[in-house]
């Protein structure tokens, strides 16, 4: 197995697998360090494409693109498609946003003038519209936004799919911890494994999720301001008899809470999710588990009918403007793509394109320019600023 290459990306969640896979198809040896490859936060997300829905004040630069890769997905989930023959559960069923009572009510009514004002497309529901289109709705819904250009895919299925386009596109495939940066006069050449072994690259690209502020031998003033924020999610099953349960995703804010369900094809249903600032804390809590599962029955009373088929948490990669952070860095050789938040699934083909372009071309193109990692480096006038 060679152990240099033109490109080294440093983990294999899906966001490391797209790096790895569009930077291969574009001709460049490429090869990947992760002990697991295809696990990661993927294994617990839920999948929702959710640019539209998951729209926040001050996040207008971050829609952009959103949006680009929400556009992006129909190619995207056809193309891996057709390489690997996996079906990603990619599913145009859209979302409902309802609200509960007066106060979340309000709150949807804010969400929906911020839409509006940002030219998306999004129509304000009454209580007794939103059961009719899902009539297991509580019959307190107070109203609700429709919003079919948000969709969902299986981002377990995803990952799957990425390993196999990146096994077949000659990825070559290091299964072991990348523990330390190696830099020489002032480049980025390599890494060097928990085994002891050296891989050496032209290029580094740090994609390792929550994981990606924690590599050794990164210099302090480009390490990656990424945090874990935990997110504890459960799984049920639809048993055939009671489909269809839902027909598009559903989701709500339930006294200041975010709570989504998202019914897959096959019959799964996905209740998300906590947001927790724990550090590295990956426990299923009864307190996580009660909390989402009161709130999904506020909003269908029919959940409880249903198995509880899984509980699982996981990390997203926080940044401080909720942002990733894609490209080059002021270390020679050394490129990050994390920091994707809550927005890792939707933001795979963007990021995958951006990233081949980038280490094809040496520039970022247009659309991922504002998300350079340069935006967070300290410069000496900042750092020398009076307290
Ligand atoms: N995008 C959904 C979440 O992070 O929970």
């Amino acid at each position: 197995m060679s152990r240099t290459s033109d490109v080294l990306v440093v983990g294999g969640g899906i966001i490391g697998l797209v790096t790895a896979w569009r930077a291969a198809q574009r001709g460049l040896r490429t090869a990947l360090a992760d002990p697991e490859p295809g696990g990661g936060a993927a294994q617990v997300a839920a999948g929702m494409l959710a640019a539209v829905t998951e729209l926040h004040y001050g996040e207008q630069t971050l829609l952009g693109l959103n949006l680009a890769s929400a556009h992006r997905y129909p190619d995207f989930a056809a193309e891996l498609t057709e390489l690997t023959g996996h079906d990603l559960g990619y599913r145009r069923s859209g979302t409902l946003a309802v609200a509960l009572d007066a106060d979340d009510r309000a709150h949807l009514r804010e969400l929906h003038a911020l839409q509006r004002q940002s030219g998306l497309e999004s129509t304000w529901l009454s209580g007794r519209d939103c059961r009719r289109l899902e009539p297991m709705l509580a019959p307190g819904v107070r109203g609700g936004l429709r919003v079919d250009g948000d969709h969902q895919i299986d981002p377990r299925r995803l990952a799957a799919a990425l390993l196999t386009a990146c096994e077949r596109a000659g990825v070559v495939l290091h299964r072991g911890w990348a523990e330390r940066l190696t830099v020489v006069r002032d480049r980025a050449t390599g890494v060097l494994t928990r085994d002891g072994d050296a891989l050496t690259a032209e290029r580094v690209v740090l994609a390792a999720g929550s994981l990606s502020g924690r590599l050794a031998g990164v210099p302090d003033a480009v390490l990656p301001p990424v945090r874990p924020v935990k997110g504890q999610v459960l799984r049920l099953t639809v048993p055939p008899r009671y489909a269809p349960f839902l027909s598009r995703t559903v989701r709500a804010m339930v006294r200041g809470s975010h709570v989504y369900l998202v019914p897959r094809e096959n019959g799964e249903l996905v209740v998300g999710a906590t947001s927790e600032e724990l550090g590295w804390d990956t426990t299923v809590t009864a307190g996580g588990v009660y909390e989402l599962l009161r709130d999904a029955h506020e909003l269908m009373p029919g959940i409880t009918e249903l198995p509880l088929t899984e509980t699982r948490a996981g990390l997203r990669p926080g940044s401080p403007d909720n942002a990733p952070l894609l490209g080059p860095t002021a270390v020679d050789g050394l490129l990050l793509a994390t920091g994707h938040y809550r927005n890792g699934v939707l933001l795979t083909p963007v990021t995958g394109d951006a990233m081949a372009h980038v280490l094809t071309t040496g520039e970022l193109p247009e659309v991922a320019r504002p998300f350079t990692p340069q935006r967070f480096t300290q410069t000496p006038a900042l750092m020398e600023q009076p307290a």
